[in-house]
């Protein structure tokens, strides 16, 4: 294997398509959890394995120059020899999370990814086309998948700032996909990236005073399930903000005013549909910060990072588990999956 050019085969592991027809059959989703560090990847692996979930580790560009490119794609390597050592025969996708340019889709394609992500749905329609088309023809001599997008969510999106969701068109997607060849497609239908999915003018309150988020644009998926029938839809910026979290960060010193995310029921519900890849990050960022705060305000006086670290690697093992049961219905698959 060459430090610098390493086929995902080489390494082990899987890109997504098989895992998206059975996740398409059985009406479940794949959680795509994204991960930038040692403890996050050892809380996926650990909450995926207890759960046998299939899933999809995620890197941002900003979390692939975080953690190093070439210690990254070791950690692959570490974590498929990790599920092994488990007793477990569960396997993964390494998957480029919001690739902007063909020659980063390339260097994650060269560099032992199965599966990239090329989001270009910032730029015109036919521009979009042309770039993921690109990419495609690339990707496809390495057998790694390739996830368009089309339709722009509100909120962050690494380096693509949007300040407004702009709804995918249904009218879009049968030509997108067809003149792309892409193998999955990220849709916009009223979810947002990070922990402020919604301003507080846009919920109505419940009778806790509780925000309670505008529904998901059910009617819009439903139809583009209409036009391209069985295709892989993916479902981005679905964190729940799950409350419990942001009240510990609230109470050790945190300041989250107002976080609102996606209603579990919701993401439920798009889970049993064509949606099989859900992209969940700040939902485990707040677990992780929740008892960080937590251990550090109640221990003043520590100051080993396993101290702290690891109370937080095991909040999002559990909340991992809690998710592939509950809100995905992928616990339970790998074993169909995987033998
Ligand atoms: O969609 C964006 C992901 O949550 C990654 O975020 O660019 O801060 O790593 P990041
Ligand atoms: P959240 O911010 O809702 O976790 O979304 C993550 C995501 O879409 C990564 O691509
Ligand atoms: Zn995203």
């Amino acid at each position: 294997m060459s430090e610098q050019n390493v086929s995902y085969k080489e390494i082990g592991i899987v890109n997504t398509r098989d895992m998206f027809k059975r996740a398409m059959a059985g009406k479940f989703a794949i959680p795509a959890y994204n991960f930038n560090n040692m403890e996050q990847l050892q809380a996926i692996v650990m909450g995926c394995v207890e759960s046998d979930s299939p899933f999809i580790l995620q890197v941002s560009s900003g979390a692939r120059k975080y953690a190093n490119q070439v210690l990254l794609r070791y950690l692959a390597q570490g974590a498929l020899a990790m599920i092994r050592s488990m007793g477990s025969r569960l396997n993964f996708a390494l998957h480029l999370d919001h690739g902007d340019t063909f020659e980063l889709c390339k260097s994650c394609v060269d560099t032992g990814f199965s599966s990239v992500m090329i989001d270009a749905s910032h730029h015109p329609f036919e521009k979009n086309i042309e770039l993921t088309r690109q990419v495609v023809e690339y990707a496809r001599q390495r057998d790694v998948t390739v996830e368009g997008e089309l339709g722009v969510l509100a909120g962050i999106e690494d380096d693509v700032v949007a300040a407004k969701s702009i709804y995918t068109q249904p009218d879009d997607v049968e030509r997108f996909v067809k003149a792309t060849g892409v193998d999955s497609l990220a849709i916009s239908i009223g979810t947002s990236h990070g922990a402020y999915k919604f301003k507080p003018s846009q919920c109505t309150r419940d009778e806790k005073g509780v925000l309670v988020p505008p529904p998901l644009r059910f009617d819009i998926l439903e139809e583009i399930e209409r036009r391209i029938p069985g295709f892989p839809i993916v479902l981005h910026g679905a964190s729940s903000v799950v409350p419990k979290y942001v009240e510990i960060i609230n109470k050790y010193g945190g300041k989250l005013d107002d976080a609102v995310g996606i209603p579990a029921e919701q993401l439920r519900r798009a889970a049993t549909s064509a949606v099989c890849k859900v992209n969940i990050d700040s939902d485990g960022r707040l677990a992780m910060t929740a008892m960080i705060r937590k251990t550090l305000g109640e221990k003043p006086k520590e100051f080993d990072p396993r101290k702290y670290l690891g109370p937080a690697r095991d909040e999002l093992k559990d909340l991992i588990v809690e998710k592939n049961k509950s809100v995905l219905g992928s616990a339970g698959k790998g074993k169909e999956i995987f033998g």
